[in-house]
């Protein structure tokens, strides 16, 4: 494939956890497709790497680190764009973390940090980001769900987790309601089990990453297009609850 050329008209792309499994992935895809990218994370090597994936980094890659949670860092984060693109057409906030725990036994701390990083950092870094999105014409949000939340299926020791993401789908409804007349597309996705191509066991119960990051590249486009609400990614050939099994003809 001939490599994506990009200039000063060229639309950029903010992706938060750039160094994880899901944010990797979209942002080689937005490159791929022509996008200037911004990359957040915390984890040096790991940015490094994904800056030494996407083709001509110096001109179309800025490499950004920080922690999201903290006070500050989403406004620091989009005048960085700015400053070095001029412009803001997409964010992809894929920044998040899940870890397990015990609800009862838990520390408050822990409870406070999910939904710290999961909901809150999202909100203020959107705040921040919709001013210049609204300038992109249009500006297109991405934000990642998560698939249990579309349904009444959980696992147990995630509680903190489910109600971060739970709570993004009401922010993304409620955002798609009050910017009905601006230029600018919410969309969330819900993804499946997601893991990095290479440890894929079993592609009936887990999505490849690599699949997930097209699959987002295609859903920023299209979001540019039409308008894209909530989007639920399952692996091929998973058996969902929505799928009514019956044999045909059975009346
Ligand atoms: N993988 C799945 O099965 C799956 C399924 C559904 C939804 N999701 C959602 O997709 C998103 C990404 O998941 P993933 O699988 O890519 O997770 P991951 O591999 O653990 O990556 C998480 C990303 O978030 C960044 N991050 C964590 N805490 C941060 C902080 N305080 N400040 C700034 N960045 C921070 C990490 O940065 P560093 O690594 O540099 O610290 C990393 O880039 C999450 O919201 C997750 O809930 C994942």
């Amino acid at each position: 494939m001939a490599e994506p050329v990009v200039g000063p008209d060229s639309p950029v792309a903010l992706i938060t956890g750039a160094t994880g499994v899901v944010g990797t992935q979209a942002a080689i895809a937005l490159r791929a497709r022509g996008y200037r990218v911004a990359l957040h994370g915390r984890n040096r090597r790991r940015m490094a790497r994904v800056v030494r994936a996407c083709p001509d980094p110096e001109e179309s890659v800025l490499a950004l680190t920080g922690d999201l949670a903290e006070e500050g860092t989403a406004a620091a984060l989009v005048d960085a764009v700015t400053d070095r693109f001029g412009r803001l057409d997409v964010l992809v906030a894929a920044a998040g973390a899940f870890p397990k725990e015990d609800f009862e036994s838990a520390d408050d701390q822990v409870w406070d940090s999910i939904l710290s990083l999961n909901l809150s950092a999202q909100t203020k870094l959107l705040r921040r980001a919709l001013g210049p999105l609204k300038k992109a014409r249009p500006g297109v949000v991405v934000f990642i769900g998560s698939e249990p939340v579309t349904r009444p299926v959980a696992r147990p020791d995630q509680e903190a987790y489910y109600a971060s993401k739970g709570g993004l789908l009401g922010l993304a409804r409620g955002l798609q309601a009050s910017l009905l007349d601006e230029p600018v597309s919410t969309v969330i996705v819900h993804p499946d089990w997601t893991l990095p191509d290479q440890e894929v066991t079993d592609p009936s119960a887990q999505l490849p990453a690599g699949n997930l990051g097209a699959a987002l590249a295609h859903i920023v486009e299209m979001a540019g297009l039409v308008r894209v609400r909530e989007v639920t990614l399952h692996p091929l050939g998973s058996a969902t609850e929505s799928v009514d099994r019956t044999p045909r003809n059975t009346g």
